[in-house]
């Protein structure tokens, strides 16, 4: 385990819609930063992580004013259409088929060396992704919004990042996946389709994914109680 070589793919190439910013929403600032940089100082002060993947949207005018760039730990490799894709255009620019992946999203700025740690622990090749199990009710509805069902909580876990796998196994997985027309939300979603059945390690809820107004409030927050 000591030796593999682990690097992170970040893919930052969305949009945000959601957040109504006036840029994507990995650019917004925090404190004295952009969101994204506080989600590479993360990831580039684990003394595991080898190298950083950052997939950006094409012609993405913001890069240019982050200081951080050129950096030497860091490729930029062009997003796609889906967040799939820009994790998978990452992949494509790694050499060690046997190196393994931590795929983390740019917008979970909050995210702990301490839950980082259990992640890197995994040496399977089934892979694993953080997780928190559901505290919440969970209903299914219909398209006119009403109740179908209560799910069993019991049963469920909200997905987080990062998630890690193996390398080749991941790639092919993707590829097979994007392949079948499948929607894939995350890395672990496409595994699961390609046969593997990932494991959940239990995460912290603080590490949110920003993505509506009201959780840039909630972010700041827990970054300013945050060591590492
Ligand atoms: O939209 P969502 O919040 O699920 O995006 C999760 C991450 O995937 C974000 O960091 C976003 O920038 C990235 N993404 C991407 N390429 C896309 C869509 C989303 O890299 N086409």
């Amino acid at each position: 385990i000591m030796s593999r070589e682990i690097i992170a793919v970040i893919p930052a190439a969305g949009v945000g819609s959601r957040m109504q910013a006036n840029k994507p929403k990995q650019y917004l600032k925090i404190l004295d930063k952009t969101i994204l940089e506080h989600t590479l100082s993360v990831i580039l002060s684990h003394p595991a992580i080898n190298h950083v993947i950052l997939a950006v949207g094409k012609n993405d005018p913001y890069l240019s004013e982050m200081t951080l760039f050129p950096h030497q730990n860091i490729t930029l490799v062009e997003g796609g259409e889906t967040r799939a894709e820009s994790v998978l255009n990452g992949l494509k620019a790694i050499k060690n088929n046997q190196a393994w992946v931590l795929v983390h999203d740019a917008a979970r700025p909050c995210l702990t060396h301490q839950d980082l740690d259990k992640l890197l622990q995994i040496d399977d090749e089934q892979g694993a992704i953080l997780a928190i199990p559901a505290v919440d009710t969970i209903k299914r509805a219909n398209k006119q919004q009403d109740i179908i069902k209560t799910e069993d909580r019991t049963e469920l876990w909200l997905a987080q990042t990062p998630q890690f796998f193996r390398c080749d196994l991941l790639r092919n997985a993707l590829e097979q996946g994007l392949s079948q027309g499948a929607n894939i939300t995350d890395e672990a979603s496409a595994m699961e389709l390609a046969g593997f059945r990932p494991h959940l390690v239990a995460g912290r809820s603080d590490n949110i994914k920003v993505t509506r107004p009201e959780d840039l409030a909630l972010a700041e927050f827990y970054l300013t109680r945050k060591t590492l």
